[in-house]
């Protein structure tokens, strides 16, 4: 068990930098989720913490060393790459213990340890298999037993679970959530599946393009956004993005069509008169019989979803297309005007150029 700190990491590949910075405590036995699009710099950040990667400014200390310069071998890491690849003809039991036993680990230790890795991953069954007669979450799981048996200092996933189908994908996050309660092994995980980091992670990393944009619990990074590409990226179906004016008191927001927003807590005075980006999420939006503060949506189609609805219109002279969630089933016909109201607490405001969160 350890901590691991990353602190001002860059990174560059020939001459150009791909990770600009990136600063993170991470608490011994917490599960971190490294959150991003495609390209951002996930596995690079991961791949640097398990020494496969030469850092190229700042430092990656675990348990409080620095480790800049020690062997992927002496780092105490066991790592899971999303293409693991099992060895075809040893038998499960083999292939967990194999790790151990080119480590001269006594047979009798190695067989308690495999053992009960193949306990707490339901594999007990298996243990006499090859990988060609096990299904792809069994697969999965040895190729985390193979990990397991080490008892490593630190656990690092990346994408370990993209070649599941939808169904085993959830059961499996489901047990390296379990797995991860009852081992307690700081564990960083890489995603660029909002679900999963959401799932699973205590707190995230949501990268954009090589920074950390924002660091923080799932709750936080939902409910209150760092920057718009948080805030585009958490949340699905995406927030919805309008371009508003405040009001030259910097109390309230202007939306066309002279629909205007009364700001929580007052004003942003030093945002008075300017344009900026309000965020507001699909299932903010709450029908309403009030005449102030009120978007009149004009319904272009509606996708039941079963449990709730999702509405897609449009609003203003512009048409300015929006989405709404509703949380149960509704039927509206096209060209339906809704009077739809947002509660300011759930108003987000963005810097047009910054992309950064203003107010609180
Ligand atoms: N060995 C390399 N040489 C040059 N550029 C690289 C190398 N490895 C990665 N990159 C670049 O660094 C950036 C980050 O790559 P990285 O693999 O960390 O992305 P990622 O977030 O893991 O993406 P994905 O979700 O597609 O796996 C990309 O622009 C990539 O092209
Ligand atoms: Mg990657």
């Amino acid at each position: 068990m350890a901590d691991v700190s990353l602190n001002d990491v860059y990174k560059k590949f020939g001459k150009t930098e791909v990770i600009h910075g990136v600063s993170c405590d991470i608490k011994d036995g917490e599960f971190i989720v490294v959150l991003g699009p495609s390209g951002c710099g996930k596995s690079t950040i991961l791949r640097m913490i398990a020494g496969l990667e030469v850092i190229t400014t700042g430092d990656i200390s675990i348990d409080g060393k620095v480790v800049n310069r020690l062997e992927p071998a002496d780092r105490d890491i066991a790592m899971v790459f999303q293409n693991y690849a099992l060895y075809p003809h040893m038998t499960v039991y083999k292939i967990m213990a194999y790790g151990l036993r080119i480590r001269r680990m006594p047979k009798n230790e190695i067989d308690k340890r495999v053992r009960n890795a193949a306990r707490i991953l339901e594999l007990t069954d298996f243990l006499d298999r090859k990988p060609r007669q096990l299904s792809g979450g069994q697969r999965q799981r040895v190729a985390m037993g193979r990990c397991i048996v080490r008892e490593p200092k630190v656990f690092l996933f990346d994408e370990p679970l993209s070649n599941l189908d939808a169904k085993l994908r959830v059961q499996m996050l489901l047990e390296i959530r379990k797995l991860h309660e009852d081992l307690k092994i700081t564990s960083i995980y890489v995603t660029h599946d909002q679900v999963e980091a959401m799932t699973l992670g205590d707190r995230l990393i949501v990268m954009d393009n090589g920074y950390a944009a924002q660091i923080g619990s799932p709750l936080e990074v939902y409910e209150r956004p760092a920057t718009r590409f948080v805030a585009g990226f958490i949340g699905s179906p995406a927030m919805n993005f309008l371009d508003v004016r405040i009001s030259p008191d910097g109390g309230s927001a202007q939306l066309r069509g002279d629909v205007k927003l009364a700001l929580e807590n007052g004003s942003i005075p030093e945002y008075a008169g300017k344009d900026v980006t309000l965020g507001i999420r699909p299932e903010h939006f709450k029908l309403t019989e009030e005449k102030e503060g009120v978007m009149h949506l004009s319904v272009d189609h509606v996708e039941q979803l079963g449990a709730d609805t999702l509405v897609h219109g449009h609003f203003g002279e512009d048409k300015t297309s929006l989405t709404v969630r509703m949380s149960d089933i509704q039927q509206f016909k096209k060209n339906t005007i809704l009077a739809l109201k947002v509660p300011s607490q759930k108003l987000h405001l963005f810097d047009k150029e910054s992309g950064k969160r203003i107010g609180k």
